[in-house]
Formats: C-alpha cells, structure tokens, sequence
C-alpha cells in the first residue's frame, strides 16, 4: 500500500507546523483528516450548484436531490442495510442515540425496567439512557470491563431478563481500543427479544460492519471520524424499529398533507428527516465514503494492524509508560499514562513537536474511574500514518520524560 500517495491526497499535511516541523496526526479517533476528494465535493456544491434539496424544480436543486439520495444509497451499500428507507441522515452519532432514546425507548419504557450499557461507553452512549432512566425510574445496568479492557459477557447473560428494554454498547472502545464481540452479545440479547443499539462512531473508519448479518436494530456513526465533514452523520434502523417511532422533529419535508387540526407523515426516511439538511455535510460524507471505498480493504486492515503493534511494541519499550487493556481485538489506538508526567503536559510537550495526540478523559470519565487514573494520553491512527510517525511519537516521549523527569 502506498501511503505517501493516500497522504499525498490530504492536503493539510503539505503545511508546516506552526514550529515548522512535519505535521504528526494521531488523533484519529477524535476526527480525521480530509482528502482533497471531500474539500472538493463541499466547495463545488457551494461554489458551482449551490441549491436546497427535495423541494424546487430548477436544475441545481434537481441535481443536488439526486446526489443527496446517491449518497444515501452508497451508505446503504456500504452498510448491507436493506434498503435506503433505513438510512436517516442525523448531525452525527450523538445526535442518533439521542434520537433513538427520546423517539424509541422513551414510550415503551416505565419504572422498573432496566437498560443495558457497558462500563466503557462514550458519554454519548450514557448520558442519554442515564437521563431517560432518571425520567421513567428505570435502572442503567451496566457491563463491567474486566481489567483486559474486555466486556464481561457472563455477566450480559446473567443480566438478560424480560425487564431490559435495551442493550447500547459501542463497536469499539474509543479508549481502550478494544473491539467488542457484538455477534455474541446481539445474539444473547435477541434471544430474549431485547433489541440492540449499536454505537460504531469508532469503527467504520478502519472496519467495515454489515448490519444485515450483525443484526443490530441501531448502529450510529458520525462522517468526521470517516475523513467527511463534522456535523453529519447516520442512524441505520431497521424499518420496523423506524416506523414504529415517531417523527424525531416536527416541521417541513415530512409531511404529506397538512391541515390547521393535523398532518400526515411522509414514508421512512423522509418521515425522520424534517428540517433542511445538511446538504453540504451529506455531499463530503459521500465523497469520504468514495474514498475509503477507494483503498483496498484488506491492505488498510494489515497497514493499520502493523502500525498498531508497531507502536505497541515501542511504546512498552518507554520505562514507565503503561498501556490501557490488552492486546487482543485491537483497533490502530492505545491509550497510555506515563510515570510522574500527567497527560495534558505530555500532550502539550509533543505539540511542541509537531505532534497531536489526545489527553483527558476522552469522554469516558467512568472507564477512567474504573482504571482509577483521572486521565490517559491516546494515540489512534488513520490509513495516512506510518512508521516514521509512531517513531516520531517514541522519540517526542523519551523527550518528555527527561523533560520533566
Ligand atoms: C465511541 C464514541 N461514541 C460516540 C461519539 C460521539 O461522536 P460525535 O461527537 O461525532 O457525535 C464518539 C466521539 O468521540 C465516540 O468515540
């Protein structure tokens, strides 16, 4: 694979740093950088066909409608969804879940019931089931991660009971990096009929996921952790679960006929939907989907596997540093503490030389409590990094610790 030509095709790495070093990345898992194909797809539609979507005649709008459901399409395809009526645009995967909690859950949850979760969530995939359990008196139970950084499945059996109304559990740990075994854990939850949200913000940049054979009834992701543009992003639902729920908004492109007592509903996904889009978002969201469609599959699963042992292996090397969780079911991101150095004035350190890595809780602040630290440095890669960056990383470390020290 020849990454200098993928790295080639974003342009923010041909401008120095403000220290006038090489630009180092490695905070993919926060957001990605963009290739010239999605800048390009975004300045078109304003520069060249700028027009609203689904609602005029005239050839910009009829071509920008046309494109809009092409990309709904490829997310489609991409997915294995079964078909374009379960595929709603949303302004990311935080926006889904909250969607699916207010929208889903809300009406068929009462007090007593219980909603499943795993120690290692994002807050965006806690505080909305939080919430909804403080308004309906219903209990979060949650999945304790066992110190490999592993869910405990025996535990999701032992829990499994006609009180769940449902189980919301990430792809992938954005801090641990760890992928979880979702095919085990929707088939335990099936079994007893408990639908299951899956929240794959942390996935779809190196993994590709087929909800078909998965059989979630949710899987959310945002587009800017996909090389697209921030602010848009996909709820799959199957078509029962989204037809059963109400309109997530009220207002225009959802209506059939409207009347000053009542208003009838458009079919999925119009229904789910109201509102003007994000045109320009879902325009570069389809153009970062070309381009990952564009890199051979196998080829960045070994690129990204490699750079992730690599780094693993030169990481340890630092005396002092410990990694959070195991090796296995590894996605290109770790997460580490380093000896007597607290993680934002490392972070602050390697940005000196050109490096951006993330420090902080990472949005999990109950994972942090279960490993007890308050907070931990995580370097995640994308198809555009290399070795040369992970050695860039080790040496900025040793730098570090005989900085403070
Ligand atoms: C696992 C996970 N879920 C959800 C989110 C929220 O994504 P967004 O901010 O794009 O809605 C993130 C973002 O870091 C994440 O890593």
């Amino acid at each position: 694979m020849d990454i200098s030509q993928i790295k080639s095709q974003f342009p923010i790495f041909r401008q120095p740093t403000p220290k006038g070093n090489d630009f180092v990345y490695l905070d993919n898992a926060a957001t990605s950088q963009k290739p010239q194909c999605v800048i390009d797809a975004i300045t078109r539609y304003y520069s060249e066909e700028y027009s609203t979507v689904g609602r005029g005649a005239y050839w910009p709008a009829s071509i920008n409608t046309a494109r809009v459901n092409e990309v709904r399409s490829k997310v489609k395809t991409f997915l294995n969804a079964a078909s374009e009526r379960e595929i709603v645009f949303t302004s990311g995967t935080t926006d889904g879940i909250n969607k699916v909690a207010r929208n889903f859950l809300a009406p068929r949850l009462t007090a007593g019931d219980h909603i499943i979760i795993s120690e290692a969530e994002h807050h965006a995939n806690l505080i909305p089931w939080q919430q909804l359990c403080l308004e309906k008196g219903a209990e979060l139970k949650v999945i304790p991660v066992l110190e490999s950084g592993v869910l405990d499945e025996s535990w999701l059996a032992s829990h499994l009971n006609d009180k769940v109304k449902l189980l919301a559990v990430s792809a992938c740990s954005n801090v641990l990096g760890i992928k979880n075994d979702l095919n085990s854990m929707i088939s335990l939850a099936h079994e007893k009929g408990i639908p299951v949200l899956v929240d794959a913000a942390q996935t779809l940049c190196h993994d590709r996921v087929d909800v078909m054979s998965l059989n979630c009834d949710f899987l959310l992701f945002s587009a800017h952790k996909m090389f697209g543009p921030t602010g848009v992003g996909v709820l799959y639902g199957k078509a029962q679960c989204l037809e059963q729920m109400k309109p997530f908004n009220y207002g225009g492109g959802i209506v059939k006929e409207v009347t000053m007592q009542g208003s009838s509903f458009q079919d999925l996904p119009a229904k789910h939907e109201a509102g003007t889009a994000n045109i320009s978002g879902i325009l570069g969201m389809g153009a970062a989907l070309d381009f990952i469609l564009s890199l051979d599959e196998k080829e960045t699963a070994a690129h990204l596997s490699d750079l992730t042992s690599y780094a693993l292996d030169r990481l340890e090397s630092i005396e002092g540093l410990k990694i959070m969780g195991g090796k296995d079911h590894k996605a290109p991101l770790i997460s580490f503490t380093l000896d007597g150095i607290h993680p934002h004035d490392i972070s602050t350190f390697l940005s000196e030389e050109g490096i951006c890595v993330r420090a902080g809780h990472h949005c999990a602040q109950p994972l942090m409590h279960r490993f007890q630290i308050p907070a931990s440095i995580r370097a995640s890669f994308a198809v555009y990094n290399d070795r040369k960056d992970i050695d860039r990383l080790y040496e900025a470390l040793l730098k570090t610790q005989s900085f403070f020290l």
